[in-house]
């Protein structure tokens, strides 16, 4: 059994990251076997998942979507804030009564709460029908974890980064369309009130021949956009000896013949002028930024350890949108970080008034074990952070209804993904700029690119009719 140490995970190593060529071996070790999958959290974990149903399948198992028929369940978890937690917990609750009528059920917890010691210690003492844990640095050991099975709870978590492995195309992707592509993992930022570092180990940036081989191969297999993955895409390249910047990346993936190029997250420290020019510049390169701020208040924002002031997080705001044309700009909030005053929670108010960006994702703060966060006072009553979301929630919302409201009557390019959620008549996709559309068009065009009129905005989301080119 290896398990989880949050001390060994804050290390970071002077080692070089070995990049591992792994051949998937296919076998039909399990066919006939069936794998349900539980995906919690951000687009890293949706990707892992593309990656861990590809090991399933090439060893025999297909996928299901009713838990009840599967003979392995996996879930992939979520560490970000104590809801994502309880969720899990809730969820294993519903496996472990699946498996008292069926014996042979394997359950499987992997994602970033496996790497989390506490939550282990609770496995250990609490849950002991888990059949197999395995964090996020040994995904590729899955199938070997299966092969070898034995009627033990099977726990197997580096608290040191792996190397980088590299398994090529071989993910079975969500969409035909648009594909998640990791450029690096991990994170050495570092703020106080985040878990990633520690669960997500060191940066690593794969390299770039890789990911373009990567994104060519999308391109022959018809994908029409790639978003660039990375918990701090634009730090990519620093860990590599100087061999390439995050702008001189996105230079050559533009230069590729992919349609439609995004990136998620931007760390507002690493966004430097030579990135801004080169997104202004190749029109593929989506004009939509989504750029956390966290707190609009310094003497916050200094505890937090984000390394910008609230003035300097205007200034690039104000570059972004003036240099980049009809740029759309998104943020995550915290509210309710330890000891946050009402005058440090108006000053966040403050730059939502200025900024009024297009979206927000807005939490309230969640302690973490094991970060420097979780060991500063807190005074502030759980009443007063929710008052507090709800207030700024007003107010961010009001925001994206405003921004929405421009694109009335106006003909925007959209990439239609499918089915929409709202309307079983309507296909939905997305604008350059990351505006969720439903639009009313012939359902054989998912997958297209095409011209659509805005006719009706709400906060969350746009209504369109396609215009036929002639
Ligand atoms: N509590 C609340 N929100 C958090 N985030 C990260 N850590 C925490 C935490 N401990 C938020 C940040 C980050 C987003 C992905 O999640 O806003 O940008
Ligand atoms: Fe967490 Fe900060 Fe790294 Fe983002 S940049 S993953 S918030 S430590």
């Amino acid at each position: 059994m290896n398990l989880p140490n949050m001390l060994e995970a804050k290390k970071r190593s002077k080692n070089d990251v070995k990049y591992i060529y792994d051949d998937i071996k296919k076998s039909n070790s399990f066919k006939g076997l069936k794998y349900y999958i539980k995906t919690y959290g951000c687009q890293m974990n949706v990707h892992d998942s593309e990656e861990i149903k590809s090991l399933l399948e090439n060893i025999g198992y297909e996928e299901t979507n009713v838990m009840e028929s599967a003979d392995l369940i996996i879930l992939n978890t979520c560490a970000i804030r104590e809801n994502a937690h309880d969720k899990v917990f809730g969820f294993l609750g519903r496996c472990k009564h699946l498996k008292k009528e069926n014996n042979n059920l394997i359950i499987a917890l992997c994602g970033c709460m496996a790497q989390e010691e506490i939550v282990v210690n609770e496995i250990l003492e609490h849950h002991k029908y888990i059949d197999i844990v395995f964090g996020t640095h040994n995904i590729n050991e899955f199938p070997k974890m299966l092969l070898n099975k034995t009627k033990n709870l099977n726990i197997n978590v580096f608290s040191k980064e792996g190397d980088v492995i590299e398994i090529g195309n071989h993910y079975i992707r969500d969409s035909k369309y648009t594909a998640w592509v990791n450029i690096m993992y991990g994170c050495d930022k570092f703020c106080t009130y985040c878990i990633v570092p520690y669960t997500r180990g060191k940066q690593r940036s794969r390299k770039s021949s890789d990911i373009l081989n990567e994104i060519n191969d999308l391109i022959k297999n018809g994908y029409k956009e790639v978003t660039l993955l990375g918990q701090n895409v634009n730090a990519y390249g620093k860990d590599l000896s100087g061999e390439m910047d995050f702008s001189s990346l996105l230079m050559e993936v533009a230069k590729t013949d992919i349609e439609r190029i995004r990136f998620v997250t931007s760390h507002p420290w690493d966004f430097t002028d030579k990135m801004i020019d080169i997104i202004a510049k190749y029109k593929n390169i989506m004009p939509y930024i989504h750029l956390p701020i966290q707190s609009g208040s310094n003497r916050i924002l200094k505890l937090m350890g984000r390394r910008y002031t609230k003035e300097e997080y205007i200034t690039l705001f104000n570059k972004i949108k003036s240099k980049i044309d009809n740029v759309s700009i998104t943020t995550d909030i915290i509210v309710g970080f330890p000891n946050e005053t009402e005058e440090d929670f108006l000053e966040t108010l403050d730059v939502v008034n200025t900024c009024k960006f297009d979206g927000a994702f807005t939490f309230i703060y969640s302690k973490r074990e094991g970060t420097p966060a979780a060991r500063m006072e807190d005074k502030v009553s759980k009443e007063e952070k929710e008052k507090r979301l709800q207030q700024l929630n007003e107010l961010v919302n009001k925001y994206s209804l405003e921004n929405n409201q421009k694109y009335l009557n106006k003909i925007v390019k959209v990439l239609l993904l499918g089915i929409s959620e709202k309307d079983n008549n309507k296909l939905y996709g997305y604008t350059d700029t990351m505006k969720l559309v439903n639009v009313t068009c012939d359902k054989k065009l998912v997958g297209q690119i095409v011209d659509v009129e805005i006719t009706d905005a709400k906060s969350f989301s746009l209504d369109g009719k396609m215009i036929e080119n002639n």
